[in-house]
């Protein structure tokens, strides 16, 4: 067990109709005046925006409305966000939607305190400061509603950069798992994709570490897998949701990288740049680049493999549990290879480049030059 410091501020309101304390909880921190941002249509269609612009009236917050947020948010809208907030001086960012709400409310709150550009912040400087985050989860995938990050693409260089600050963890994160039950399939699928390689990453990568974080993954895992079979059969089933709502939110919410050290994330550091450039939902890249980098990385780290297939799979040896992690990815329609996303395998070197900046960044480039990063991507054709 390494030395490590945890302090998770954000507090969680999770269950059934919970959204309805929003309004409460704003005037209890003081807030008077939001900026209530959201996606591009779910919350509309489903009742929940009338709902909070209910919440909210009724406990005399003003909001001021910014939707069109996109999955995988643009720089050019968050900056749009970040001039209305400012010109409205509005005093708490609220967010209604999935992660990419989630993160691009965070870019906004953070904005709206500086007197620089927010891009600033995901290409090195870290924010001091930002606005009160607020949040309602429309789709558990991310961890973004206890954690503080936040990615963003810039649309015009083809960068997808996190940034990440004690300064932007939620004050509250309201996670009311019937909210969920309208996410699409896909969507849905993607979800679980998402929560599993949050977990999959710090497992693999680590320096050794404690038993208690190996089995603490491992049970994340194998909640995802057992609720999110259940839920794509049946969208709304309370149990199924909510169970994975939660484990989504401890996949990357801190919890299981106490104790650790060494880890890094490089399918997210090669995913990223796919739905950069090709703008594919980030699950569905993921599952594209992990089996792929599996192969690759388990030549060189076979024993965590091992473990892996027994403990998930209940199979041995290195790549049964790759194949099995493979063909739970079929099971969910979710794709396994660049050809199923429309991704030419002619690009290769050029997602290579683009991920190895990310890598630099990261500090693994030298773990993931341009040629590894290409090779890796090669077994994903
Ligand atoms: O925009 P709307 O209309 O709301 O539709 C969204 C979007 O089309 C829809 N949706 C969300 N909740 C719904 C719903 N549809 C029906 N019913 C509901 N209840 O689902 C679509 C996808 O939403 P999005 O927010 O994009 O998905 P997700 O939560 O997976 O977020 C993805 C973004 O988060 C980033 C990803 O890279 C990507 O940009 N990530 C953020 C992280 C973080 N902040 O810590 C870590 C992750 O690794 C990840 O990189
Ligand atoms: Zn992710």
């Amino acid at each position: 067990m390494f030395d490590f410091e945890f302090h998770n501020p954000t507090r969680v309101i999770f269950g059934r109709g919970k959204e309805s304390v929003i309004g409460a909880e704003l005037r209890q921190g003081g807030a008077s005046k939001v900026l209530l941002v959201y996606g591009s249509g779910s919350t509309k269609r489903t009742g929940l925006l009338d709902r909070v612009l209910g919440y909210l009236s009724e406990n005399s917050i003003q909001a001021v409305q910014f939707g069109g947020v996109v999955s995988n948010p643009v720089l050019s809208h968050a900056r749009r966000g970040v001039e209305i907030a400012k010109n409205e001086k509005v005093d708490a960012v609220l967010a209604v939607g999935g992660g990419s709400v989630l993160d691009e409310g965070k870019a906004i709150a953070v904005g709206a305190l500086a007197s620089d550009d927010i891009w600033g912040y995901y290409t090195g400087k870290v924010p001091e400061a930002a606005l009160p985050i607020y949040a309602i989860l429309t789709l558990a995938a991310t961890g973004s509603e206890m954690n503080g990050t936040s990615v963003m693409t810039n649309e015009e260089t083809k960068q997808k950069y996190p940034m990440k600050s004690s300064a932007i963890y939620p004050t509250v994160s309201i996670l009311n798992p019937e909210l969920t039950y309208t996410v699409p399939p896909d969507y849905s699928a993607y979800a679980a994709v998402d929560a599993v390689a949050h977990v999959i990453e710090g497992y693999f990568t680590k320096d050794g570490g404690p038993v208690l974080q190996d089995r603490f993954v491992e049970s994340i895992i194998k909640a995802v897998m057992e609720t999110s079979r259940i839920f794509m059969e049946e969208p709304d089933n309370y149990d199924a949701r909510a169970e994975f709502m939660w484990a989504a939110t401890l996949a990357l919410n801190g919890l299981t990288l106490t104790g650790v050290k060494g880890f890094s994330f490089p399918n997210h550091m090669i995913e990223h740049s796919l739905s950069a450039i090709y703008n594919i939902a980030h699950g569905a890249g993921l599952s594209i680049v992990i089996p792929a980098w599996m192969k690759w990385y388990s030549r060189s780290h076979p024993r965590q493999f091992e473990r892996f297939s027994q403990e998930i799979f209940g199979v041995s040896g290195v790549g049964a549990g790759i194949e099995a992690l493979e063909s739970w990815y079929r099971g969910l329609h979710a794709p396994v290879r660049l050809g199923d996303a429309d991704i030419p395998a002619a690009d290769i070197d050029m997602i290579a480049a683009n991920a190895h900046d990310t890598g630099v960044r990261w500090g693994i480039g030298d773990e993931y030059p341009v040629s590894a990063i290409a090779e890796i991507l090669s077994l994903a054709t």
